[in-house]
């Protein structure tokens, strides 16, 4: 009888540290799945944006040339809205710093690191293959993409693709 009483009391002593420990491991994981904590964050609040809730079977008019309308225009009949002015080409040149000198390089010339593993190289845009396109067909060209171009009528916005289009005038004009 002596010999059995403390193995009793051993395993009884054995169950409630396994059993402590697994409601301490449980406890740890429910604690790290509340999601519902996670969504109070700090950091997702910051860039949560609604999207502003449109009426049914509704396009939004204003704000510059729809996609859709672009795509069916007469590049020569777009005119550019934005003034050539050393202000214009300044914003031109800074939103091409932005979106294009990857591909076509500081210079303009085409000579842009990530461009140089497109075939054909982008366009060195003093060409006069460039230069004597109108201004719409250089907007229509970049904002629907050609070729190998890549479409960035959603990546830049619009006023900024007329400058753009003035600062590219800018490279071949004399001062
Ligand atoms: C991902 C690389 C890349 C980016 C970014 C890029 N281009 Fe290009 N671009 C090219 C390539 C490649 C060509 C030559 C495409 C071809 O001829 O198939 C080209 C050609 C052109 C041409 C010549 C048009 C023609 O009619 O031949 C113009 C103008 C031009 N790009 C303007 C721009 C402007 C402005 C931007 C920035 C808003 C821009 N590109 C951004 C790669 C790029």
């Amino acid at each position: 009888m002596m010999s059995v009483y403390p193995k009793m009391t051993r395993g009884r002593t054995r169950r409630t540290l396994l059993w402590g420990m697994s409601m301490f491991l449980l406890l740890h994981l429910l604690w790290a799945c509340d999601y519902g904590k996670m969504k109070e964050d700090e950091a997702i609040h910051t860039y949560r944006a609604f999207e502003p809730e449109m009426p049914a079977k509704t396009i939004p008019t204003g704000g510059g040339i729809q996609i859709q309308v672009l795509r069916e225009a007469n590049p020569e009949e777009l005119r550019n809205p934005v003034t050539f002015t050393d202000e214009s080409v300044k914003q031109g040149q800074e939103a091409y710093g932005y979106y294009c000198i990857q591909c076509h390089g500081p210079s303009a010339d085409g000579l842009g690191a990530v461009g140089q593993s497109f075939a054909p190289l982008p366009a060195n845009l003093k060409d006069a293959n460039v230069q004597d396109q109108s201004d719409g067909s250089l907007f229509y060209r970049i904002s629907l993409g050609f070729k190998r171009h890549p479409p960035l009528w959603d990546t830049v916005a619009e006023n900024n693709r007329w400058a753009i289009i003035n600062y590219i005038r800018s490279l071949v004009r004399p001062e």
